[in-house]
C-alpha cells in the first residue's frame, strides 16, 4: 500500500495525530521534503535517524509555526536573529541558537545548540499548527532522503527513497513540487555577527541588508553540519562539472546550451531560480534512466546560483 496522501483537512489531522503517537510523516517544505518526527519523542527521532541512516551525532531542525515559539527553543538570542526571523520567516533560513532546557540532547546532537525554522509552505505550516493544537512543540524534520543522497523534491522521490524504511502507518504529504528546490540557508546565530553554515535562498547580501551586518562563513566542520560533509547530495551516477558532454552522457545546462548528439538532456533551466528547483529532481533522473555519467553546467553569479554550486561542488565530489 502506498505511504502516499495528498492533503485534505482530514489528511492534515490524522497526520498530526501520527506524529503525536510517535510515527514518521514526511511533509512538503518550499526547500525540500522534510521527514518529521515529534522533536520532544526519543523514539521517534531515533526512527527518523534509522530511516534516514545518518549518524546520530548530526543534528536536526526542529520546525515551527512561528517566530513566537523560539523562545520556547532557544536563549540568549541576539537582536539581528529576531531581524533576520522577521524578515524572512516563514522561509528558507534555519537559524542556530542557543539551546533552551526544552531542547533535547537527541535533536541537537548532544551540542548545546538548536537549529530552528518556520517553513513558508501551506501543509507544512498547517501540520505544525495543527500538530501544535494538540500539545506538540515542534516538529524535527531533516530532508527526506538517505544520509548523503539527493534531497526529495517531490513526495514520489520521498516515496521512492525511502519506503523500504518507513513503517505501515508512516505517511508521506504531497503538496507537489518544492518550489525553491535547494535546502534552507543555514545562519549561526550564537556570535556577535550572522555566520552562515549553509548557502541557500537566503543570500548573504540578503542577511546584510536586513541585520545591517556583514555575515561571515564560518567554518562548519567544528559544528557538525552533514550536508557541509565534502560528499553529499550524490546521486549514484557520476557528476562531472563543467566539461564537453559525450554521447551517453546526462546533461543538466542552461537551456541557451545546446544538446549534443547522443547526449540525454536532463534539464534546461532558463532561470537561476529555475535551475535550482529542477537540479534535484534531474539528478534522480539521472539514476532511473541508469546513466553513468551526468555532466552539469554550473551557473555563474552569486546568491541563489552560488548555493547551486556548493550543492554540485558535493554531488561531484566521491
Ligand atoms: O531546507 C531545509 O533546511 C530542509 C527542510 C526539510 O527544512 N531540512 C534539511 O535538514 O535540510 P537536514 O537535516 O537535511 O540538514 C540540516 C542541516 C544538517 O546538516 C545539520 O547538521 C545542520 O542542519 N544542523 C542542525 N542543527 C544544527 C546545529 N545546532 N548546529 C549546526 N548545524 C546544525
Ligand atoms: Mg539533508
Amino acid at each position: 500500500m502506498s505511504l502516499l496522501s495528498i492533503c485534505t483537512t482530514e489528511s492534515l489531522t490524522n497526520a498530526a495525530l501520527s506524529l503525536k503517537n510517535g510515527q514518521l510523516v514526511a511533509f512538503p517544505t518550499e526547500t525540500v521534503y522534510g521527514l518529521g518526527a515529534d522533536a520532544l519523542n526519543s523514539d521517534a527521532i531515533a526512527r527518523v535517524y534509522e530511516v534516514k541512516g545518518r549518524p546520530t551525532d548530526h543534528p536536526l531542525i526542529v520546525h515551527i509555526a512561528s517566530l513566537d515559539a523560539i523562545e520556547e527553543w532557544a536563549r540568549e538570542i541576539p537582536e539581528y536573529a529576531i531581524t533576520l526571523a522577521r524578515d524572512f520567516w516563514p522561509g528558507p533560513m534555519t537559524l542556530v541558537l542557543n539551546r533552551s532546557k526544552l531542547a533535547p540532547n537527541f535533536i541537537t546532537g548532544g551540542q548545546d545548540t538548536i537549529a530552528l525554522r518556520v517553513p513558508a509552505h501551506p501543509v507544512a505550516l498547517a501540520l505544525i499548527k495543527e500538530f501544535n493544537s494538540i500539545g506538540g512543540k515542534g516538529i524535527a524534520a531533516p530532508s527526506a532522503n538517505r544520509f548523503g543522497a539527493v534531497s526529495p523534491t517531490t513526495a514520489q522521490a520521498v516515496e521512492e527513497e525511502l519506503s523500504t524504511f518507513l513503517h505501515q502507518d508512516d505517511r508521506i504529504l504531497d503538496g507537489g513540487q518544492c518550489l525553491i528546490g535547494v535546502e534552507s540557508t543555514i545562519i549561526d546565530c550564537t556570535g556577535s555577527v550572522p555566520s552562515v553554515l549553509r548557502l541557500g535562498a537566503i543570500t548573504p547580501l540578503m542577511i546584510e541588508e536586513s541585520t545591517g551586518l556583514v555575515a561571515i562563513e564560518s567554518n562548519p566542520s567544528a559544528i557538525r553540519v552533514s550536508g557541509s560533509l565534502d560528499s553529499h547530495y550524490s546521486p549514484h551516477a557520476k557528476v562531472i562539472l563543467d566539461v564537453v558532454a559525450i554521447a551517453g552522457d546526462g546533461l543538466i545546462a542552461p537551456d541557451q546550451i545546446p544538446t549534443p548528439n547522443g547526449v540525454i538532456r536532463l534539464a534546461a533551466p532558463s532561470s537561476i531560480e529555475e535551475y535550482a528547483r529542477v537540479l534535484y529532481a534531474a539528478l534522480r533522473s539521472a539514476d532511473q534512466k541508469g546513466l553513468e555519467v551526468v555532466v552539469v553546467l554550473q551557473p555563474g553569479g552569486d546568491g541563489l546560483a552560488a548555493a547551486i554550486r556548493d550543492r554540485l561542488k558535493r554531488s561531484a565530489t566521491k
